[in-house]
């Protein structure tokens, strides 16, 4: 049975030792970010791609790095999945894209818009995510 002050050491040393092994994990994690998130390969593009993925709401009905809604299909992978052509064809329709029975919004964008668009989902693919999402992947069949 631990006495008061030594009760107190326990807690205090304990305390002070997790909450360094605590940062320590932070600072290796943030400092393996760049690397892991291909930060180099951040352009213009990819960033104008995040800004109309935003602004549109996509996160509303599909996942991306798992966040998001559940409507529609995960989209991390979805440039390896799908191909330039196919993402472009669906995000510049002018009718809502829907070869599975759900539909997707009729963006109707703009090929610089949908360029920048998939440059986004194509940056966000590379990213290494420890795995992330799982085997088997979501590759379609038909
Ligand atoms: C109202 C819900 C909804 C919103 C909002 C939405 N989508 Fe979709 N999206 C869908 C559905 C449903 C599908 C699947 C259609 C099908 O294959 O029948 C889809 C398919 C896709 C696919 C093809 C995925 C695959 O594996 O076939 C991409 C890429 C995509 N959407 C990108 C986007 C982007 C980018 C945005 C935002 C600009 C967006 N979506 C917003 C519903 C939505």
């Amino acid at each position: 049975m631990l006495s008061k002050s030594q009760a107190r050491l326990f807690f205090v040393v304990g305390t002070i030792f997790f909450s360094g092994v605590f940062l320590w994990l932070t600072v290796d994690t943030l400092n393996k970010m760049p690397a892991q998130t291909n930060a180099q390969n951040i352009s213009p593009e990819v960033n104008r791609g995040k800004v109309i993925w935003e602004d549109n709401n996509c996160m509303g009905c599909h996942t991306l790095f798992g966040e998001g809604a559940y409507y529609a299909p995960e989209l991390t992978k979805a440039y390896e999945r799908r191909g330039e052509a196919y993402i472009r064809a669906l995000l510049m329709s002018p009718t809502p894209w829907s070869p599975q029975g759900r539909k997707m919004v009729a963006y109707a964008m703009t090929e610089q818009e949908a360029n920048d668009v998939i440059a986004f989902i194509k940056w966000a693919g590379e990213v290494d995510l420890n795995g992330f999402p799982a085997e088997p992947t979501l590759k379609q069949t038909n």
